[in-house]
């Protein structure tokens, strides 16, 4: 296998006390592995006797559900009821769909040694790593969770807030006010931002500007490119090469960036999600077995990263559109944001619910079983798929009264009643930053509302990119100094 990164590309970027071949020996054995692996053969399915669904052909079904699920799901419910099997490539193997709280409920709960997660995202692997929380199951996925978690409890969020107000009056205050522009892109910088700084903890300008067009182009790396990665005699021609030659130079920075940090002089006192997990491991770990590694570091960071920049952007997106379109909630939001304290955070986190809810950023989520299970009465079988439809469930009239009405009102001082609202999934694998997502968003439209008037330009509907919906027209806004 070729090496293929261009080593001039990283030359005014001071990093490299440590061996630089090193770090492209740990890439290409994550390459490696990740060709060898060739995701899991799971077994045949029986089909006979799962519920009803469409007797298409699997790439037809497979198609429907990836590119046009904003339509496909709400067609399923009505045809075929609130329990409705898909059937995708390859081979037409089963994914069924549960759209009630009393299902959700019985599959979140569901024993994580038979209710694997990480199947689903084994396309991520060569980007994310074998070590990825998002691609764990079992007492891996349990062992890394366990040491991540610290730095996303309620204590770690709150020592964030600060630096992510920061950034987020920094980035308003280079809105322009004489023309509209795409809230999703301005959120995405933002985010991204959050995410270098906040949760990787780079300081140092020259690496922030060598990381952040590496992290865009890692992604925003096409499913095409991931889908057929595990065949190494591409990774010399076209994207792949291009793919492959940016993620040597990023897992280079990334590296830099461990490597130093473990032994920075500051590292008891920082507050970063990196230099949290570096002193979680070596607080818990008597044993160096319960260390993380340089490689898991890299991988876990990388992961967080890709689960948490456009997830977060895009909810954010979607409130200042929805905001933008109502004058009188609009400035009630500003009151609230004017208004430090509880009050003032309860209603912005309401908007950032019932944003989350009207246009769940992340459709659905699935367990593949190890073993048959009974699910809501359902006898699947061995390598069946199951998942609640966040879609579906954000839209029952029977869960959400006037489910097309954006209504921050019904979040205001009360939750929903349980798996009604499932933005971030459940059980042990909800979203690990869901607090964090939270936090980041009710800091943003503060800052946001503090500063300007907001308007919506347009109207706008989601639009499929990779596992999320994204606003197809980029939530276009136009703002005015307040
Ligand atoms: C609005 C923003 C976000 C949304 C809608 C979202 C949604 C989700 C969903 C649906 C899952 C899968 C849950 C399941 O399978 O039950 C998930 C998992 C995950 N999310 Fe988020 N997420 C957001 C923000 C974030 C942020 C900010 C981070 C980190 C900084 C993050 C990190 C993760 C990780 C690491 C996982 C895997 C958890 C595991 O498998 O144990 N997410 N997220």
């Amino acid at each position: 296998m070729p090496r293929t990164r261009c080593r001039s590309n990283l030359d005014d970027v001071a990093i490299l006390e440590h061996d630089e071949s090193d770090t492209r020996a740990l890439t290409q054995q994550r390459f490696d592995r990740m060709t060898l692996a060739g995701g899991d053969r799971l077994p045949e399915v029986d089909l006979a006797g799962l519920p009803d669904g469409p007797t298409w052909p699997a790439l037809v079904q497979t198609v429907a559900l990836l590119r046009f699920r904003h339509w496909f799901h709400p067609y399923l419910h009505k045809k075929y009821g609130d329990i409705y099997t898909v059937r995708l490539l390859p081979k037409g193997r089963p994914l069924i769909f549960f759209t009630k709280p009393e299902h959700a409920k019985e599959i979140f709960a569901g024993d994580p040694e038979i209710f694997h997660a990480g199947k689903g995202n084994a396309i991520l692997g060569p980007v994310m790593g074998e070590h990825s929380l998002l691609l764990q199951d079992g007492a891996e996925h349990k062992r890394a969770r366990k040491l991540l978690m610290p730095a996303f409890n309620g204590h770690a969020l709150r020592t964030y807030q600060e630096m992510v107000t920061e950034i987020a009056r920094d980035e308003v205050a280079h809105w322009p006010t004489d023309r509209p522009f795409k809230s999703h892109d301005r959120m995405n910088v933002l985010t991204l931002e959050v995410i270098l700084r906040v949760v990787f903890g780079v300081t140092d300008e020259k690496r922030l500007a060598a990381l952040r067009p590496r992290v865009n182009r890692t992604v925003n790396v096409s499913p095409a490119v991931l889908m057929v990665w595990t065949i190494p005699a591409l990774h010399r021609f076209g994207p792949w090469k291009a793919a492959v030659q940016n993620q040597m130079e990023l897992d280079e920075l990334m590296y830099a960036e461990i490597r130093e940090r473990r032994t920075a002089p500051d590292l008891a006192e920082r507050t970063d999600v990196l230099s949290r997990l570096i002193r979680e491991g070596e607080e818990s770990g008597d044993r160096p077995s319960e260390r993380l590694s340089d490689t898991e570091l890299r991988d876990q960071l990388v992961t967080l990263l890709l689960a948490g920049h456009e997830t977060t952007a895009t909810a954010l997106a979607w409130s200042l559109y929805e905001l933008g379109r109502d004058p009188e909630l609009m400035r009630r939001t500003q009151a609230a944001a004017d208004e430090p304290g509880p009050d003032g955070d309860a209603w912005l986190d309401a908007v950032l619910k019932e944003s989350m809810r009207l246009h769940p950023v992340i459709p659905m989520v699935v367990r593949t079983l190890m073993k048959p299970q009974t699910v809501a009465g359902v006898d699947v079988p061995r390598g069946a798929t199951v998942g609640p439809s966040i879609l579906i469930a954000h839209s029952r009239p029977d869960n959400h009264p006037d489910p097309e009405r954006f209504d921050p009102e019904r979040f205001l001082g009360h939750n929903p009643p349980t798996n009604t609202w499932i933005p971030f999934g459940g059980g042990v694998r909800r979203c690990i930053g869901a607090g964090f997502a939270m936090m980041e968003g009710v800091a943003v439209l503060r800052e946001v509302f503090k500063a300007v008037d907001v308007t919506a330009v347009g109207t706008d509907e989601p639009l499929v990119r990779n596992i999320t919906s994204v606003p197809r027209h980029g939530a276009r806004i136009e703002v005015a100094s307040r």
